[in-house]
């Protein structure tokens, strides 16, 4: 039976440009979600924008245009994006959608129909500039200006009545937050009391947001809002069949910045609208460069355009799954970037598929040998390449991407050394057969890789498959069929100078 396999990204804030963070998690939901379908499950994957709240609105004043006007001429930044890095989503949620706004005000409703909801007035330090309630120390710190006193009221959302089943259930469930670390962040952060949730924003105050349907004076908290993007698109107000299919997600991606809203507020959420929780959460390290985060904010980002149309989408992806190990942070240097793309795609991937076409070019009219009588020479290739598949789905299961990667890439590696060992060009020149053999064992094993970098590199490494002849995707070993004319090319990926530069032979 096909298994079903619904991945998510957060929705993101539409108050600047997205950058290498923003496409490193969509990048890694798209390999996923790529891994599955070729795996034959049944893949639904989202992505979208969350366009509510007070830095959305922040942002559109800035510009000086209407709310609505400023996610709609901001939105396409990120669908462009999406296009440009090979992205398959099957949906692009975006939170002003009615679509969303339906589903919201039903799951307020419901919440408040539990008897979750309760009205309290608070009254505290409220600061202008940061547009929040502040606490006494931070007032007495002296950072904040325009601090007032304020009494507000507003609606709270029962979130500590939830406590024990939450933790209980985090128990229960080994991987619902992963990785591990992670999981026993949030845990640690259970045993303190639970407090209630904040649900409102009197629109006095703050009106960009969707109304609360039980008080027209009042906007929902714009995390209330984004978390149900989640059960909007697989139809939890509209369509039971599809939502019964689809809910709950198999995986929410986000990085580490929004681990407390997605592993805390939503699992309560859910637990009040009596719905099943999301099977894993996974929060991702971050971006750094040098020792800070890359964020908009700090305005010290990343743009993931200028370098695909500098370096081509493949090594962007690659760089950005092989770099990362899942769960820590990474380093982003240019140096490191052009270091990866030289050794694994120029010099190791690009060299192997160089080397057999030439040679087959040369001794075999450009059509693939037989693979006759292999050996004990063969015997580790052909078994490394015949086992890859399954090796890479369970490190795939178990978000261990890099070291899939690493795994295709020690197949290349060993073949590029396989190949000089045997020395096929000088076989050709006594034994035809055994050069044959030889070039098969290495065409095979690059057609195997190719096929299993798909999820990663889908334009270059379907190109080698165009340039090799092959007509399905199996990783198993023999199905390149011997007799097949090679495809003349040009180089894979050009070799680049110190500077990102691309080597032009003279
Ligand atoms: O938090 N490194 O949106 P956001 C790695 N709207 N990933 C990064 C990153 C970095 N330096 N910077 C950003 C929000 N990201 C909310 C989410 S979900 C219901 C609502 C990625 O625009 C990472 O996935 O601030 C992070 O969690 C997300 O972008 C935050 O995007
Ligand atoms: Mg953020």
């Amino acid at each position: 039976m096909r298994s079903i396999f619904y991945v998510t990204t957060p929705i993101y804030y539409v108050n600047d440009n997205p950058h290498i963070g923003h496409a490193y998690t969509t990048i890694l939901a798209d390999v996923l979600a790529r891994y599955h379908r070729n795996e034959g499950d049944e893949v639904f994957f989202l992505t979208g924008l969350d366009e509510h709240g007070q830095k959305v609105q922040q942002a559109a004043q800035k510009r000086g245009v209407p709310e609505q006007q400023h996610c709609d001429e901001l939105a396409p930044r990120f669908s462009n994006l999406w296009k440009k890095l090979e992205i398959q989503n099957d949906d692009f949620i975006r939170t002003t959608e009615p679509r969303h706004v339906k589903a919201v005000q039903a799951a307020l409703q419901k919440v408040y129909d539990a008897g979750d909801v309760y009205v309290d007035e608070y009254e505290g330090w409220y600061s202008v500039a940061e547009e929040r309630f502040i606490t006494d120390t931070e007032k007495d710190s002296g950072h904040f200006r325009d601090v007032k006193r304020l009494k507000e009221r507003n609606y709270f959302f029962k979130m500590s009545k939830y406590q024990e089943r939450l933790i209980d259930h985090i128990n229960a469930h080994p991987g619902f937050i992963q990785p591990e670390h992670r999981r026993n962040e949030i845990l640690g952060f259970l045993r303190q009391p639970l407090g209630d949730l904040c649900i409102s924003r009197p629109k006095a105050r703050m009106n960009w947001g969707i109304e609360i349907p039980f008080d027209k004076d009042y906007v929902t908290y714009v995390w209330f809002d984004a978390l149900i993007n989640y059960i909007t698109v697989p139809g939890y107000v509209d369509d039971p069949k599809k939502f019964k299919k689809w809910w709950p997600a198999s995986i929410h991606l986000i990085g580490k910045d929004i681990l407390t809203t997605h592993a805390v507020y939503w699992p309560t959420m859910l637990f009040s609208l009596g719905l099943p929780l999301p099977k894993t959460i996974f929060a991702h390290g971050w971006w750094l460069i040098g020792e800070t985060k890359m964020s908009k904010s700090l305005g010290n980002v990343i743009d993931p355009l200028s370098l695909v149309d500098q370096y081509g989408v493949d090594p962007v992806r690659y760089y950005l799954m092989r770099e990362m190990v899942l769960g820590q942070d990474a380093n982003f240097t240019m140096e490191s970037f052009i270091k990866r793309y030289n050794s694994d795609l120029a010099n190791d991937f690009g060299n192997l598929l160089n080397r057999v076409s030439g040679l087959i070019g040369k001794y075999f009219n450009s059509c693939v040998p037989k693979e006759g009588k292999a050996g004990a020479a063969e015997q580790p290739i052909h078994d490394a390449a015949d086992g890859l598949a399954k090796k890479i789905e369970e490190l795939i299961n178990a978000m261990r991407v890099h070291e899939a990667l690493e795994q295709v890439l020690v197949l290349i590696r060993n073949t590029n050394v396989y190949m000089e060992h045997q020395a096929p060009w000088k076989e050709a020149k006594t034994n035809l057969d055994r050069a044959g053999t030889i070039l098969y064992t290495a065409t095979e094993a690059l057609r195997i890789s190719a096929i299993l970098l798909l999820p990663v590199i889908p334009a270059k490494a379907q190109t080698v498959l165009e340039i090799l002849g092959a007509s399905g995707t199996e990783p198993e070993w023999g199905k390149l069929k011997a007799g097949t004319k090679l495809k003349s090319h040009a180089a894979l990926f050009p070799r680049l100078d110190a500077e990102g530069k691309v080597i032009t032979k003279t």
